[in-house]
């Protein structure tokens, strides 16, 4: 950072032209000396030192130096820019710098466990790079909190670097005893004297509270999300902290962290890839929120349920790399501006990202780019009654995952998984995939419905596959008569309203961010509609505006709840008695739902339903989707009357919380398929 402390002259001390030729002069002098100062430097970063005591071990390469218990593998100090440990030394040395799991043995209660090594060696030390092994075994007379797995928690420090890189190698030998996997993750707690400002993205980013604050608010609906009452930050009186405000999804979880203005330090977490997370691209989990903490989750079933879920047994075998990640650390000057620090993480993670797979990771579970595969296509879309001629799937999400049904990518938790977006023409090159068997999957942003080739992908070291022409068929039956929403997995395009007042939150810096991840907008349903539920007329009402986000149920006081009946108008000039029509339904989230479907009459028989589905959560944890689901219900002519009809959602769960509902992707109403 050594140029950001370059002075230039003072302004206004010369004139005109002079100025001019001056001022140029200058520039290259300062240009050639900043140049060389940082060759020199550059050759000059020392070797990385490496230091193994009894019960710690210290790696300092010049810029950071960093320490771990041994053999238990803990992060429990890094030292940088004058600050003695980044990291919360109040916390006990096993609560700073950690890999945990929640996981359980069958029909057993679950546990969280933090990582600890049992055994320590080093894996790699010259002065270009050192990388350490804590591996935490498990044998049958271990104590009952371990889990039956090897875990080899990997961490790298390479010379110049202004950080350090970590990985984690699970193994469920064959044989082994059963369990259930809950979540799997490293987490960063950070010094709360220092780190006070957030970052997420470029708009989502804040001065936060602290876990002070917060023990002193007042808990809300469920025990995330606190009322700040009395913040030391007057300035944050009466906001809501929730974590959950500041998810993610995987494809946009590339670099999130914090900054400490006294002195000016960032600490980033850097993803280059997502390879190793859960789930697939628009799985949604937490980034960086209140502590301060910083975290890396590789599996959890946030945003998802019981859906996806990890469980292993009849010894089955199972391993799996997760990460590299890089923890990323910068400063500047105290003049300089803050900002400076996001922007440079960002270049950082764009560095990162363009030397994936690296090349300097020791463990052969981790394949460098020669050990990799590369499939590429071409995808369209046949929708006879939207095109004569297959449309390109531009944009389209194409990825590989483990062999499975169609859509089966996003319960997928074991393996890894590789996606790419097509280009306007559908076109896909999906690169740097690890050896191994794949389905291969995709959706097309505007059209319903997930594609699955129906052969499995082998891909080898050198592969270099293409695949055949492939075509999507989305769900079709007939002309569309009518239809709600944009078929893009996510509620976003309905109305989300704003927050009560009362719990309005400012996540962004400029002011309140995205309106969905506020808190208690289930509610604002009940204020808008307190006696009758939502009516939309097609033709008349605009989406936008008129449909609310989530199909949630009513509050009626005290903490009880009902279920609510939506209702679809619309006017059907002719009908034909003895056509078929089909209502195609898109969801973008359910928790504890079941949705009736009514055409002109709420009671019909027999019924219609999409049946009980869904646990994601996605309505309380702010996301504006949680998994997909599509249903087809067809509609017998017999039904349908010339002029207006309706078409009832009602929902016929429990409805014990505020929580329970669905979020719809897209609805359309198709009329009886054309004789061809
Ligand atoms: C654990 O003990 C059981 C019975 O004593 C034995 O069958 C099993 O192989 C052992 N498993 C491991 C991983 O040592
Ligand atoms: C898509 O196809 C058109 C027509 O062949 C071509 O001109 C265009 O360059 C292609 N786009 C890309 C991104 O390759
Ligand atoms: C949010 O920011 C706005 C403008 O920056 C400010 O007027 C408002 O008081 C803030 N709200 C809260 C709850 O801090
Ligand atoms: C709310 O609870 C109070 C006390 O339990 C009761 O008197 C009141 O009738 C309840 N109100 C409603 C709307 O259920
Ligand atoms: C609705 O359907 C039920 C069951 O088929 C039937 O008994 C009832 O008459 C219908 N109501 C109307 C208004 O058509």
């Amino acid at each position: 950072m050594e140029e950001m402390g370059f002075r230039p002259w003072q302004k206004g001390s010369l004139h005109g032209w002079l100025t001019a030729a001056v001022r140029l002069l200058f520039l290259l002098l300062a240009c050639s000396v900043v140049a060389t100062v940082r060759e020199v430097r550059g050759n000059e970063y020392p070797g990385v030192q490496l230091k193994v005591q009894n019960n710690q071990v210290v790696t300092d390469n010049g810029i950071v130096e960093i320490t771990f218990s041994n053999p238990d593998g803990m992060v429990t100090g890094i030292k940088f820019n004058g600050i003695d440990n980044l990291l919360e030394a109040r916390n006990k040395e096993a609560d700073r710098g950690y890999w945990d799991i929640v996981w359980n043995r069958p029909e057993e209660a679950s546990m969280f466990t933090r990582i600890e090594g049992t055994t320590f060696k080093v894996v790699a030390n010259t002065d270009d790079i050192v990388e350490l092994s804590f591996v935490s075994s498990w044998s049958n007379s271990s104590e009952s909190y371990l889990a039956p797995l090897i875990i080899d928690k990997r961490f790298v420090v390479r010379r110049g670097s202004s950080g350090f890189y970590g990985y984690a190698i699970f193994n469920h030998p064959k044989g082994w005893p059963d369990l259930d996997i809950g979540e799997a993750r490293i987490a960063f707690k950070l010094n709360g004297q220092k780190f006070r400002y957030m970052a997420i993205s470029d708009e989502r980013q804040r001065v936060m509270p602290t876990d002070e604050d917060r023990a002193s608010g007042r808990v809300l609906d469920y025990k995330e999300a606190v009322l700040l009452t009395g913040p030391s930050n007057s300035e944050l009186e009466g906001e809501v902290d929730d974590k959950y405000q500041y998810s993610c999804e995987n494809q946009e979880n590339k670099v999130h962290g914090w900054i400490s203005s006294d002195p000016p330090v960032g600490f980033w977490m850097i993803t280059p890839s997502d390879e190793s997370h859960t789930a697939g691209p628009v799985k949604q989990d937490l980034t960086s929120h209140i502590g301060p903490t910083t975290l890396n989750v590789f599996y959890s079933n946030h945003y998802a349920g019981k859906d996806v879920s990890m469980s292993f047994r009849n010894g089955e075998a199972w391993k799996k790399v997760y990460g590299p990640f890089m923890v990323y650390v910068n400063s500047v000057s105290p003049e300089e501006d803050q900002s400076k620090l996001w922007a440079d993480a960002k270049g950082q993670m764009l560095m990162e990202t363009a030397s994936w797979p690296y090349d300097f990771i020791s463990s052969d579970d981790y394949p460098s780019a020669a050990g990799r595969g590369t499939v590429s296509g071409q995808l369209s879309v046949r929708d006879r009654y939207m095109e004569n001629r297959d449309m390109a799937a531009g944009s389209a999400y194409v990825g590989l995952a483990a062999p499975g049904e169609v859509g089966s990518w996003q319960t997928n938790t074991k393996g890894y998984q590789f996606w790419t977006r097509a280009d306007e023409n559908g076109s896909f090159e999906i690169k740097n995939v690890r050896p191994g068997i794949y389905g291969l999957y995709a959706w097309v942003p505007g059209f319903i419905g997930d594609y699955k080739y129906h052969l499995n992908v082998m891909v080898k070291p050198g592969s270099e596959i293409q695949v055949d022409p492939l075509v999507f068929s989305p769900p079709r039956s007939g002309p569309t008569l009518w239809e709600i929403g944009i078929p893009d997995r996510t509620a976003a395009e309905f109305y989300v309203p704003l927050p009560n007042p009362r719990f309005m939150n400012n996540l962004s810096k400029n002011g309140i961010g995205e309106r969905f991840r506020q808190y208690g907008l289930w509610d604002r349903y009940s204020e808008l509609y307190p006696k009758n539920d939502l009516v939309y007329t097609v033709g008349v009402d605009n989406y936008h505006r008129d449909w609310f986000f989530a199909h949630v149920t009513r509050k009626t006081g005290n903490s009880t709840y009902v279920p609510t009946t939506w209702r679809i108008d619309f006017h059907l000039q002719n009908v034909n008695f003895r056509g078929t029509y089909r209502l195609q339904m898109a969801v973008a989230s359910a928790t504890l739902s079941r949705i009736s479907i009514g055409v002109n009459n709420l009671s019909q028989q027999p019924p219609s339903s999409t049946g009980r589905f869904g646990n994601d959560n996605a309505i309380a944890r702010h996301g504006i989707h949680g998994l997909y689901w599509t249903f087809g219900f067809d509609v017998p002519g017999s039904r349908l009357r010339r002029g207006t009809n309706s078409i009832y959602l009602a929902q016929s769960s429990s409805a014990r919380t505020p929580f329970e509902g669905v979020m719809y992707d897209y609805i359309r109403f198709e009329g009886p398929p054309r004789m061809n």
